[in-house]
């Protein structure tokens, strides 16, 4: 561990910025050139950044904290190729952060957008109907700046709008690298997650919010499931995907249907205490490398039962991959008229069940494996039911 050097504390607060000001760039003003991060809220971030380290290959890069003079909450910056994950917990008593964490347990709080001009994204968004959850400010150190505003989203999550062209630093103005404060981790085997594919919100009602994609960001409808694609016995749930123009964001959005039990929807729902995230879905380029290599370092996916295999072949064709090694990893396989993919489902990753993540290898399709959906919930149920939920 280095000697941190004094951190000037007014690095932490945000200059406001004169938003009425701002230039209309031109008519892209709303395209979005990534995810920037997303924001895991936890009740303990730094046994969290040990276990993403851990058991997902994530590297802890950067801290933010009492270490640094910031004394509300601590937050760590945890990078995989191009996934930024910040994994945040409130230090003090009175953090509004404790609310978030007592109504939803950790929880999923910020999806935030690269672009390329802050104050006009975030302008032209509030003149469409969006609701502000911060306005833009800008943060600065010797390593230039950095620009963020905010708007409000499904349940409690927000979608920051983050300009960091400006910035040469490690990630935020205020942050250390996160070996100058803690000894370093042990680094594993790469596990080769690429990037962040797509981010699942469920919420009580879907198309007010396709709606809010679609108005507000000009997001576009992508695909359309029903009650009848993503169904099962006991209980339903329809989904839409609404992604921006250039196709790199993809968000679907689920709702409950009407079935003869609970759905999965609803339990998230009542646990979850309304609309959030429900899981990160990480694009791998070789699934069967990084499966193997989250199992062996003790990541917990979903039951697949052996007899879903025998009829992929039929169901999905030739696929590049070997079917044994595919169904001792307990994969999924799912083709469209674009190609085929392959995708694995974590079980719930904290104490409630909420939260969960996808690793998904896209071979042409760029579908979500509806096909999946009903062997996939089948033993999602099985689950539900140990729990006495269904
Ligand atoms: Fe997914």
């Amino acid at each position: 561990m280095r000697k941190i050097k004094d951190i000037d504390p007014d690095v932490h607060v945000g200059e406001k910025l004169d938003v009425e000001s701002a230039t209309q760039v031109d008519n892209n003003v709303l395209d979005i050139e990534c995810i920037d991060y997303v924001e895991l809220i936890s009740g303990n971030a730094l046994q969290a950044v040990y276990y993403y380290s851990q058991a997902f290959g994530f590297k802890p890069v950067a801290y933010r904290g009492p270490k640094t003079k910031f004394k509300d909450d601590i937050t760590v910056v945890l990078k995989q190729n191009d996934i930024t994950l910040l994994v945040r917990s409130p230090v003090t008593p009175d953090n509004p952060l404790n609310d978030f964490l007592r109504k939803h347990g950790d929880s999923y709080r910020d999806i935030a957008f690269r672009v390329k001009n802050c104050e006009a994204f975030y302008l032209e968004t509030i003149k469409r109907g969006a609701e502000s959850a911060e306005t833009p400010h800008v943060w600065r150190d010797e390593k230039g700046s950095v620009k963020r505003a905010a708007i409000k989203t499904y349940g409690d999550v927000i979608h920051s709008i983050v300009f960091r062209d400006e910035y040469e630093g490690l990630f935020w103005p205020g942050f250390v690298p996160y070996e100058d404060v803690f000894p370093a981790l042990p680094d594993g085997k790469t596990v080769g997650l690429k990037r962040i594919d797509h981010v699942v919100g469920n919420v009580e009602d879907m198309n007010p919010w396709v709606k809010f994609y679609e108005d507000v960001l000009g997001f576009k409808e992508m695909l359309h499931f029903t009650d009848q694609d993503i169904s099962t016995e006991y209980s339903a749930l329809m989904s839409k995907v609404v992604r921006d123009g250039s196709g790199k964001i993809k968000l679907p959005i689920n709702e409950p249907a009407t079935a003869r039990r609970k759905s999965q929807i609803e339990e998230y729902l009542e646990f979850h205490l309304g609309p959030g995230v429900q899981h990160v879905a990480f694009e791998t380029e070789n699934i069967i490398e990084t499966v193997s290599e989250l199992r062996s370092r003790g990541v917990d996916f979903l039951y697949v039962p052996e007899t879903y295999y025998q009829d992929v072949p039929a169901r999905v064709g030739d696929i590049k991959e070997d079917l044994n090694t595919i169904a001792k990893l307990g994969i999924l396989v799912d083709r469209d008229n674009d190609g085929y993919l392959l995708q694995l489902f974590t079980r719930q990753v904290h104490q409630r069940p909420t939260l969960f993540y996808e690793v998904i290898q896209r071979e042409g399709s760029q579908g979500f494996g509806v096909g999946n959906f009903k062997a996939l919930f089948e033993a999602l149920e099985r689950e539900q039911a140990e729990r006495g939920n269904l």
